[in-house]
């Protein structure tokens, strides 16, 4: 059966989770403080979402809404989703799996907007996103364009 994408929830297991994946940073390390400092252990939600084999985060994004499209996005959208930290452990790769983060990102129905990391603009295409503009790094996904594409 295909695992689910799952809302993860920001505890001090899931902080550690992170640490395997190559595009740990700064922005776990301050939630991690942020943890540290009110002592919470359990955050009902959070911007980030992944893909769990058995007890293991295997996949992961953080997903966040934003809310000053218009003057940055072609089709005056005010709403829109930006996908950060994409990225599926080694082992798992070529597995559907991106794939599967990106279709649970776009059944939202708003635009997205991610960057490509150096390798990954291939992916990206594949998944029906163009450069934001020419020569942007910055790659753009609009549900009214790509209507035809199969969300599941
Ligand atoms: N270049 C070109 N095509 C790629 C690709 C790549 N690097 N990675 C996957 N694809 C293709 C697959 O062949 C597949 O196409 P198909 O359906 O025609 O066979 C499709 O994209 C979906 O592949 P999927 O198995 O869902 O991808 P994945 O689970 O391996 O995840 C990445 C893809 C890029 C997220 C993963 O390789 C990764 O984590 N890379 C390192 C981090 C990174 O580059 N993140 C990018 C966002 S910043």
């Amino acid at each position: 059966m295909k695992a689910a994408v799952e809302n993860l929830k920001l505890n001090f297991k899931t902080m550690e989770e992170f640490t395997s994946f190559k595009e740990y940073g700064l922005e776990e390390l301050s939630m991690l403080e942020e943890l540290q400092y009110t002592m919470v252990e359990d955050h009902s939600h959070s911007p980030f979402y992944g893909i769990y084999f058995g007890d293991q985060l295997v996949a992961r994004m953080c997903l966040y809404v934003k809310t000053n499209g218009a003057d940055l996005l072609p089709n005056d959208s005010d709403r829109y989703l930006e996908i950060w930290k994409l990225e599926v452990l080694p082992q798992y790769q070529h597995r559907g799996l991106g794939l599967q983060l990106v279709n649970f990102a776009k059944s939202f129905e708003i635009p997205i907007l991610t960057k490509a990391r150096v390798k990954s603009h291939d992916f990206w295409r594949k998944m029906g996103f163009t450069p934001l503009s020419e020569n942007s790094s910055r790659l753009y996904w609009d549900p009214h364009t790509n209507q035809k594409q199969k969300i599941s």
